[in-house]
């Protein structure tokens, strides 16, 4: 149980000078495995701190038991249109019902995780921390966001939240570099690993409005271990061309000195290359453009907000420098509005038995043009049209949450329009490579049979070989009328009420605001059509596969 542990630290002797480990519980809400791994640190940290942290999944406790806590820290990701990570759904709306105990006498703060180029950035964060303090909880430190990177605002959160907790339990607290965590990989996003790229190959035929690359990586003599389900961290860079035209445009030259997040400057041509976001407009780069440019129609933007805000829709930093002849008195100027550079993670296409020493990638390319210019997706462009001879800086990012069962008897449905596909190539090698019996059935879709049908040699092999046992295929743009891959489990919804049945599993990789609920949708309605369930039964069956962590999602 959830109170069990919570006060299990050992009992202060009579006449001792101790002070009691203040209990904090951490709650975290995890999508792809980064607020969880926070969690762990802020652990570590609390520990350190004579508190005596007790860490849940969200998934694992409910409002209730937050009536007899004192102390509650929370960490959850928003992802897709403004939603809770899905180990944070039924803790989410059990706590904005009506229903909801009173929380008077909690203590509690809110960290939060989202990308502030999504709608609804940090929605779900902000619901919570406005929600418990309705509840009567009180905020004992503010709310910090992450906006990408969480490395920075989170060291901010844990100190602020260290000073009060740390004074409720009236403790010194440990230096940071004095934990030492035996866990720790040698590779992250600080400290990448420089890659060899073995190839890049486009999975679609000509004549296809995609560009989907298999890209293939190679992790010899870094030690570097994954399973499938994990992602892999690329560090990108800027595109060239994109830089020169900035920098000339701002009215700089390339070798000119610049500042950047971390250490000495470096020229302005490797700043903006490898260290700051050069494609994204922002609203705070807009105001510094206007505030050095006398160009009527740019102030006219700039001074409203709606102006402004339909503005950079679709456009790039580039734009208004370029549209508006910008210049800019110094590098500082030019790039203390911007944001660093993230990393980007990718679903893992290969298994480590089949492909040892190598981590393989399924790439989108982006590119489309807006406002007469051609824009080019930062990461998938650097990783696509890459030339063989400059290394990938990459890192492992374990994704707990989506692991193929060890289960090797157990039945695997595996649903991954597109890019989706990625780990299930790798979830099928895997299985094929443990010899497991489990049936597998695998769902894919993508706009034309004739050019987009990815991996189709290898996935003809294992139809052939039964490896896979089912395929079903949606090719949404071969007939007058869309298919999807849900429409197929609703067409094999007999099927597939059997597979789960028996015990089967649900795998989910692809978009997550459209195709994920979509999909979602339409498991409800297979199980209420092939299991002659209510809609309210059918509901509470997916519920249970949820818990029974039977129904898991890499959506993006
Ligand atoms: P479309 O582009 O023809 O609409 C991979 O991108 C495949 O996913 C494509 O066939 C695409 O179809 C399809 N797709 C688009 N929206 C979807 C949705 N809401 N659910 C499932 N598949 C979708």
């Amino acid at each position: 149980g959830f109170l069990a542990g919570l006060y299990s630290n050992a009992p202060v002797e009579a006449g001792s000078s101790a002070t009691a480990a203040t209990p904090v519980t951490i709650l975290f809400g995890s999508q792809t495995g980064t607020a969880e791994t926070l969690t762990k640190k802020l652990a570590k940290q609390l520990k350190a701190a004579n508190c005596e942290p007790k860490v849940f999944d969200m998934s694992e406790v409910s409002p209730d038991d937050l009536k007899t806590i004192q102390h509650l820290l929370l960490i959850t990701s928003t992802y897709g249109e403004g939603e809770p990570p899905d180990n944070a759904q039924s803790f989410h709306s059990a706590l904005m019902s009506d229903h909801a105990p009173k929380l008077t006498g909690l203590n509690y703060s809110v960290f939060g995780l989202g990308d502030s180029s999504y709608a609804d950035f940090c929605k779900c964060s902000k619901q919570f921390d406005a929600r418990l303090e309705a509840l009567g909880a009180k905020r004992v430190a503010p709310m910090v966001e992450a906006d990408g990177d969480p490395d920075e605002p989170f060291s901010e959160w844990l100190g602020s939240v260290q000073a009060v907790i740390g004074e409720a339990s009236a403790v010194n607290t440990a230096p940071v570099e004095e934990i030492t965590d035996s866990e720790q990989p040698k590779y992250s996003k600080k400290h990448p690993f420089a890659a060899k790229l073995l190839k890049t190959v486009n999975l679609n035929k000509a004549g296809s409005s995609k560009a989907t690359h298999h890209v293939e990586i190679s992790l010899e003599g870094s030690g570097i271990e994954y399973e499938v389900g994990d992602a892999l961290g690329v560090l990108p860079e800027n595109n060239a061309k994109l830089v020169d035209e900035i920098i000339t445009a701002a009215g700089f030259t390339p070798d000119e000195l610049a500042p950047v997040p971390q250490g000495p400057d470096q020229q302005l041509f490797d700043a903006l290359r490898f260290h700051y976001d050069v494609s994204v407009l922002t609203i705070p780069f807009l105001m510094a453009c206007a505030r050095l440019s006398p160009h009527p129609k740019l102030r006219e933007i700039a001074g409203d907000e709606a102006k402004s805000k339909a503005y950079i829709v679709g456009r790039g930093l580039v734009d208004p420098i370029v549209d508006f002849d910008v210049k800019f008195p110094t590098t500082e100027y030019l790039v203390a509005p911007l944001k660093s550079l993230n990393a980007r993670l990718y679903s893992i296409s290969s298994s480590p038995k089949a492909h040892p020493g190598e981590v393989h990638l399924t790439v989108g390319k982006v590119s489309y043009d807006t406002h007469g210019r051609k824009r080019l997706g930062v990461c998938s462009t650097y990783l696509a049209d890459h030339k063989l001879d400059r290394p990938v800086k990459v890192y492992m990012h374990s994704n707990k949450a989506f692991r193929l069962t060890e289960n090797n008897d157990a039945p695997a449905i595996m649903i991954g329009p597109g890019t989706g596909i990625a780990p299930f190539r790798a979830f099928l090698e895997e299985r094929e490579m443990r010899g497991a019996k489990g049936k597998n059935w695998l769902l894919f879709g993508d706009q034309h049979q004739a050019t987009d049908f990815l991996y189709e040699d290898q996935i003809t092999t294992w139809m052939k070989s039964g490896l896979l046992t089912r395929f079903d295929t949606a090719f949404s743009r071969d007939q007058a009328e869309k298919v999807y891959v849900q429409n197929r489990i609703v067409e094999h919804a007999e099927e597939f009420y059997a597979w789960l049945e028996e015990g089967g599993y649900i795998y989910i990789c692809g978009d997550a605001s459209r195709m994920a609920k979509d999909v979602d949708a339409a498991i409800h309605k297979a199980v209420e059509l092939a299991g002659a369930k209510s809609e309210t039964e059918a509901k509470a069956y997916v519920e249970a596969l949820k818990k029974e962590k039977r129904y898991l999602r890499d959506v993006y």
